[in-house]
């Protein structure tokens, strides 16, 4: 593929921008092309970069393009408001119709705040769950990210020879700038072992605040949690009075419409949304139990934001809902049934050339590895599987014409047809072969 004019966009603008990019993963993660794409446009499926070379799009954004990139029904309902105006340091009534059909919709959610990135709802889960326990620690797990501030960003991808035990790790900072104190804020334990678990929160119970935790790990090759296992840490987490938080930032919308605690059938007491919850237009929430969130109101917690529930995303979200909700699920139903048809069927093209692959995950959003280990369920298990032949693969998969995340996770949208999955694995077939001679 010719990648001659990012490169010469990228060249220019790193006189301009920071690093070049305004996020950092927005850098070639799995050495798919020479330098970080630039792109011209994203219709449904399809992604189109400034060279002409056109993508079926399996990373969607990093998951908000749910219903495919510029979705008609949700730009229409944008525009229709954009002559309202934005924002007006004040309410509007959209922002009560949102409220009101999240609480109708997601299993916890008695209130709702919005913001504008999931980063954001995460700290205002936070300190909800620290104001509402009167404690301070929180609990987080290895591999799980809940975004990119200083006080939650740790032990997301450590090394192995700074993580410590594996049923004690210790919290490994992830950026130069972040500071050594708040690392004592958050006590890390391995994800998917219910006894360490227990033991961490018998151990440590007045002082932990919360938990919080990715309940499908979709930061770390979309792992399941293991059967029993969300619904033992509910019952502790009760027990103990601590706060149990899923961060649905992207199993929100994307799994199910109500998410991985409808899906999973386990109910957290707060929850954090965003990605998909607007289909691409910066919304995100933090819902959950009236007690909890009442922090916000009587309880004085502060939680602001100038942006927070601008009128474009909210409208966006309404729309995306009712994209969503449609014909009883019907997106639902058919991104599972595409996905699940890939899940199916690249580990059988891998079985003809002899590969071992296995994938994790769920129709909508799910990894591809290339390992034969039976047991992985956590970040230390995962960190076994074959991650340069996975990133070959990806990138080989790149120059077919399809995309997956730096990450290597697929993300399914509405907009996928049964032709891009046909597409999809005839690339799948030819990245194979050519792995396998290499
Ligand atoms: C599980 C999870 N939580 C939180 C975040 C942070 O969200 P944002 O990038 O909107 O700040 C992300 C982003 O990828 C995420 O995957």
């Amino acid at each position: 593929m010719d990648y001659s004019n990012s490169a010469s966009l990228y060249e220019q603008a790193k006189e301009h921008l920071g690093g070049g990019v305004s996020s950092n993963f927005r850098y070639a993660g799995y050495g798919e092309s020479p330098v970080p794409l630039f792109y011209s446009k994203g219709r449904g499926s399809r992604l189109t970069d400034v060279d002409g070379n056109v993508y079926i799009d399996y990373a969607l954004a990093n998951g908000p393009a749910i219903l495919g990139h510029a979705p008609p029904a949700v730009l229409e309902a944008v525009s229709r408001t954009l002559s309202m105006g934005q924002l007006f340091a004040g309410q509007h009534e959209m922002e009560l119709e949102l409220a009101r059909r999240l609480t109708g919709i997601v299993p916890c959610a008695e209130l709702v705040r919005f913001a504008s990135s999931g980063s954001e709802a995460v700290q205002a889960a936070l300190r909800l769950a620290r104001a509402h326990t009167g404690r301070r620690k929180i609990v987080k797990f290895e591999g799980h990210y809940h975004g990119w501030l200083d006080n939650i960003f740790m032990s997301v991808a450590p090394s192995p020879n700074e993580a410590g035990p594996a049923s004690a790790p210790v919290p490994v900072s992830h950026t130069p700038g972040q500071p050594e104190s708040v690392l004592g804020d958050v006590l890390v334990l391995p994800w998917n072992d219910i006894d360490v678990f227990a033991e961490a929160l018998r151990a440590h119970r007045d002082e932990i605040a919360g938990v919080i935790m990715e309940p499908i790990l979709c930061n770390t090759g979309a792992l399941r949690p293991r059967p029993g296992y969300l619904e033992g840490v509910r019952e502790l987490t009760a027990e103990h009075g601590v706060v149990l938080v899923f961060d649905e930032v992207i199993t929100g919308f994307r799994v199910g419409l109500q998410g991985a605690q409808g899906l999973l059938g386990v109910t957290p007491d707060l929850a954090v949304f965003a990605k998909a919850l607007a289909a691409g237009f910066p919304l995100a929430a933090v819902v959950g139990r009236r007690d909890v969130m009442e922090q916000v109101g009587a309880g004085g917690v502060m939680h602001g934001g100038t942006y927070n529930a601008n009128v474009m995303s909210i409208a966006a979200g309404l729309a995306a809902l009712d994209e969503l909700s449609r014909n009883d699920g019907e997106a639902y139903r058919e991104m599972n049934r595409r996905g699940e048809r890939l899940m199916a069927e690249l580990p059988a093209i891998a079985r003809r050339h002899d590969e071992p692959m296995r994938i994790f995950g769920v129709g909508p959003a799910f990894h591809v590895a290339f390992t034969d280990e039976e047991d992985i369920h956590d970040y230390r298990s995962f960190s076994r599987i074959d991650g340069a032949r996975r990133d070959r693969f990806n990138a080989r998969l790149h120059s077919e014409g399809v995309r997956v995340t730096t990450r290597g996770t697929w993300f399914l949208s509405a907009a996928h047809s049964d032709a891009d999955i046909d597409e999809s694995l005839a690339a799948a077939e030819r990245a194979i072969a050519v792995l396998k001679e290499a």
